[in-house]
């Protein structure tokens, strides 16, 4: 199995951003793309383009087991690779999280990905083979504030993922995280629309810092340095899906590789003032 043309891969979150640029690469490469988007305006737009694309809300078990019910009619009862994706970041002080707000983070970016993952498992391990590839975050890797929803989702995501590789040793059935920096994409746009919905900002001791956050995601244009389009994703969910050992974790961007590094040479303390300068000039 090495050319893309005899190979399926489900990609959730496609209506915009790295989903929609993973489902565009890897159909030029003659992958049978399943682009499901959790819209049915974003799936009506995607079949426009012409993929063949489902609707699955990653919030909806039934949503979730209708798609992976109708993708398995179509592909045989196969499918190579899943792409665990659709996500969204919720911003927002800790303390200013409600118990609905944390849960409604966790249902699209924990919980949901864990659905899907746990009902495709079974068919790779029936077919012998299968890529899983989950697109963390350097925020899988180290905590910024205001961001602790989307901190403790992703934190989340990097401990199922690295036991779930512990698990499937000895298939081959690969689980790959990815992790990026700062890339292009919608993220801000439904970030912003997170916090209004979520957050009570003029309850909160914080509201001062939250205009700040607003003006911030309110901004047009890229704006985090060493921003990279999503194509850098797609580059690495490529090489996770042909190589014959797919790496454990891909880092994207300066800030994750620097990240990655510095998580492990400072002492928290050090790393925490970093940080907060990093959170300071962030705009994402
Ligand atoms: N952009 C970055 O800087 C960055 C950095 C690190 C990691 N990531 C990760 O990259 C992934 C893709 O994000 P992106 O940057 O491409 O942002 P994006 O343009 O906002 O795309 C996010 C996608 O997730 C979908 N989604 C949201 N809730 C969903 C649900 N309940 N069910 C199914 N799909 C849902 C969105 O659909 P709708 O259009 O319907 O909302 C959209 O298609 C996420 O996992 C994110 O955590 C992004």
């Amino acid at each position: 199995m090495n050319s893309g043309a005899e190979k399926s891969i489900l990609i959730t979150g496609c209506s915009s951003g790295i989903g929609r640029c993973v489902a565009e690469g890897l159909r030029a490469d003659g992958y049978r793309v399943f682009a499901t988007a959790r819209r049915a305006e974003s799936v009506a737009e995607l079949q426009a383009a012409g993929f063949e694309s489902l609707q699955l809300d990653l919030t909806d078990s039934d949503s979730i087991q209708k798609a992976v019910g109708a993708i398995l009619i179509r592909s045989g009862g196969q499918l190579y690779a899943l792409f665990n994706n659709g996500a969204y970041g919720l911003p927002g002080a800790v303390e200013d999280l409600s118990r609905a707000a944390l849960r409604a983070q966790f249902e699209t970016n924990v919980f949901g990905w864990q659905e899907l993952t746990n009902l495709l498992i079974p068919v790779m391990r029936t077919q012998g083979y299968g890529r899983i590839i989950q697109n963390s975050s350097v925020l899988g890797i180290v905590a910024l504030p205001f961001r602790g929803a989307y901190n403790a989702s992703k934190f989340a995501l990097e401990g199922l993922s690295d036991t779930l590789r512990l698990e499937l040793r000895g298939t081959d059935i690969h689980v790959t995280l990815i992790e990026p920096g700062p890339i292009l994409s919608h993220f801000r746009d439904n970030a912003l629309n997170a916090l209004k919905h979520h957050i009570n900002i003029e309850a909160s001791v914080h509201r001062d810092k939250y205009r700040a956050v607003l003006a911030r995601l309110n901004q047009q244009g890229p704006a985090v340095p060493f921003t990279l389009p999503p194509e850098a994703v797609l580059k690495c969910v490529r090489h996770a899906l042909t190589t014959h050992r797919p790496r454990a974790r891909y880092r994207v961007t300066v800030p994750t590789k620097i990240f990655a590094i510095l998580r492990r040479m400072l002492s928290t303390r050090m790393l925490d003032r970093l940080l907060v300068k990093a959170s300071d000039q962030s705009k994402r």
